[in-house]
């Protein structure tokens, strides 16, 4: 393990901003978190992943703890699927490379997420009609409380939309050591979302490696890249609403998208489109802003505090409210 005193931690926050921890600790291996909290004892301890999906607003005075594990293991296989336990360190989008590589069907419309493997479990990571809950099959944790590794079944994880157990009652009481996925080996192609049907046929059908391909150029044409452009992805959820609002809506705006969810009687509605369509997409308060290709993505032109995303952020709220009345949450963490 290694361990850092008064870390800057601009360069581990995607959002980029300078925010200070009193200590962060990276680690290898699983079996060193024991030692680890026997050794420091942190009264006030938190998982640094990838950081791009968190918005530090002020200086964090516990223990930062950041997996960096990165193995693969395979650790079951028949006929038609492979069972993988991945190290929560790895890059998610090398591991959807990998998947393709091996000619392993399940995540590539997940192409080019930023993030861990570790952190893809916590906000059930989605895009372009697929959700990493399609492949997960288990979460290994650690749990410093009672000093043992707990393994959930996906059953328990309580996934819904950017939602499960380790954003509620697990938050903050465990640490995502592995995540074991299942692939499959015959095409199972998801090509129902938006643009990717055109995208994938452009480039000669439905193989792995032309819908990442395709994936990767439609991420690429409408989200900023994080090393060029602070941000930290979709800055907030999708409203899940009753249909009666979004058909009110709807008679006044045809055009709105809309997204059917599995619940009775609710629907879910775009805040992109929201943003947008309240006018601010590119919109720039000092160094701050809504991006000009995605209204759902705020972004740091450089400099930006926390504190000011944050201000930013409650006036882009504020405005969608006022416009149509309608409630939109953040996703990512504020700090
Ligand atoms: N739209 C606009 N203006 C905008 C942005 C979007 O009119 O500025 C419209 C689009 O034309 C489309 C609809 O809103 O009709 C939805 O837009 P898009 O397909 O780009 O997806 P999204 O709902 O804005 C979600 C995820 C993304 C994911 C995409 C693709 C959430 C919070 N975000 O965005 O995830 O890549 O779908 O599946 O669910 C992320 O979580 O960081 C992320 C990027």
């Amino acid at each position: 393990m290694r361990v850092f005193e008064h870390v800057d931690l601009s360069g581990r926050n995607s959002f980029h901003v300078s925010q200070r921890a009193a200590r962060l600790i990276e680690f290898d291996k699983a079996d060193e978190l024991p030692a680890l909290f026997e050794q420091y004892r942190p009264e006030r301890w938190m998982v640094l992943s990838g950081g791009n999906n968190i918005l530090f607003t002020c200086d964090y005075d516990g223990t930062l703890i950041t997996p960096c594990g990165c193995e693969i293991s395979i650790v079951a296989e028949n006929d038609s699927e492979v069972e993988v336990e991945v190290e929560a360190g790895l890059e998610w989008d090398d591991l959807v490379q990998w998947c393709v590589e091996h000619n392993l069907w399940g995540i590539e419309n997940l192409s080019l997420i930023p993030g861990k493997v570790g952190a893809a479990p916590v906000q059930n990571i989605g895009a372009y009609g697929v959700e990493a809950k399609n492949a997960i099959r288990a979460v290994t944790m650690y749990v410093p409380e009672s000093g043992k590794f707990l393994t959930l079944a996906a059953e328990h994880c309580d996934f819904g939309y950017r939602e499960s157990i380790f954003k509620h009652s697990l938050r903050g009481k465990v640490i995502i050591t592995s995540v074991t996925f299942r692939f499959g080996k015959e095409p199972n192609p998801v090509l129902g979302y938006g643009d990717v049907i055109r995208e994938v046929e452009a480039r000669g059908g439905a193989t792995l490696r032309n819908i990442r391909e395709a994936i990767c150029d439609i991420r690429r044409s409408k989200l900023p890249d994080t090393e060029v452009l602070g941000n930290a992805g979709s800055f907030f959820k999708n409203p899940i609403v009753d249909v009666e609002i979004a058909e009110r809506l709807r008679a006044d705006y045809p055009e709105m998208p809309l997204y059917p969810v599995a619940e009775q009687g609710k629907v879910k509605l775009a805040t992109g489109w929201l943003i947008d369509k309240a006018g601010l997409k590119g919109y720039r308060e000092g160094c701050v802003g809504v991006h000009e290709r995605q209204a759902l993505v705020l972004v740091n032109h450089g400099g930006a505090t926390g504190g000011e995303v944050i201000a930013f952020a409650r006036m882009v709220q504020e405005r969608v409210q006022e416009r149509f009345g309608i409630e939109i949450d953040t996703e990512v963490n504020i700090l």
